[in-house]
């Protein structure tokens, strides 16, 4: 009988810290709502291996997902337009140079002309991307695009580490262009073979990790407390017994 009732509000415990953790975590779901989606999305970029060569051997390599958001004016629409477009990795060529403290990737399609400059810190031993330089020529637009901001700071990693982010991440350049990466990993500096250093996260994916953890530890303290709150309610049962 009091075993019976131990078990169960064992159950009953273990129920409400699962209703408990589901409510925290639609709590943290409120929080970062999903982005809704503009109309004439393209979906997620395919993700392409980007390579820059040095007297033939890589010298920066990347293997990301790309996507461009421009807005232009528009031939065909009479007034400006922001327009999203994937890099798709079979119809683009990679290219590029490396110096000491400078790398560049050139990406190339038909239309679009697309440049990530790279700035290593010689003294620190990072780096980051400094630059970046568009030229695109597309059917719709009343004139060529062609927008550069070298006074960037973003994908922050150190000499000899590749900076990887999981994440979607959105690069502002201009005004009227920034590029979403997805599963962006790349190493512009010392590289050696054909693979990638030791990757160093972004911010976003360790953030993302959080959660879980949190949530985790919330979840593991409600079972202790439960738990505890059995094993004393057992052992005053068994008291009363004896007293009888
Ligand atoms: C494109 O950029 C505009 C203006 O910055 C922004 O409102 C929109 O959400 C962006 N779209 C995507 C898919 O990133
Ligand atoms: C390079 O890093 C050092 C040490 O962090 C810093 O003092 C210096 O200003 C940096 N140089 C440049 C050009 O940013
Ligand atoms: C891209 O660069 C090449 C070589 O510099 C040039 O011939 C071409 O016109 C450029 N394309 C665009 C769209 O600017
Ligand atoms: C270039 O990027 C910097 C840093 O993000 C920004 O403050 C600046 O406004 C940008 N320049 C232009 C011309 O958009
Ligand atoms: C870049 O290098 C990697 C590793 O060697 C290779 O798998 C990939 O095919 C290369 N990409 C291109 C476009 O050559």
């Amino acid at each position: 009988m009091v075993q019976i009732c131990g078990v169960q509000s064992l159950f009953l415990g273990v129920t409400l810290s699962f209703i408990f953790a589901t409510v925290l975590q639609q709590g943290f779901a409120t929080v970062a709502p999903p982005t809704p989606a503009p109309h004439k999305e393209p979906g997620r970029p395919e993700r392409g291996h980007y390579n820059a060569t040095k007297n033939g051997t890589i010298c920066l390599m990347a293997y990301m997902g790309l996507q461009l958001n421009i807005s232009y004016t528009s031939i065909f629409q009479k007034k400006v337009v922001q327009d999203v477009v994937n890099i798709q990795p079979g119809l683009t060529n990679s290219s590029g140079s490396c110096d000491s403290d400078n790398a560049s990737l050139e990406l190339t399609t038909n239309k679009t002309n697309l440049t990530f400059v790279f700035t290593l810190n010689t003294t620190s031993n990072k780096y980051h991307l400094s630059e970046v330089a568009i030229s695109a020529a597309w059917p719709d637009m009343t004139e060529s695009f062609s927008v550069s901001n070298s006074s960037l700071d973003y994908l922050r990693g150190t000499l000899g580490y590749s900076y990887f982010c999981r994440e979607e991440q959105t690069l502002t350049v201009t005004r009227n262009l920034s590029i979403n990466t997805f599963q962006l990993q790349v190493q512009p500096f010392g590289v050696s073979g054909d693979k990638f250093g030791a990757a160093e996260e972004c911010q976003l994916d360790e953030d993302d990790m959080l959660i879980p953890i949190i949530v985790g530890a919330a979840l593991a303290g409600l079972v202790l407390i439960v738990l505890f709150a059995y094993l004393i309610g057992r052992k005053r049962s068994h008291a009363g017994y004896q007293s009888i």
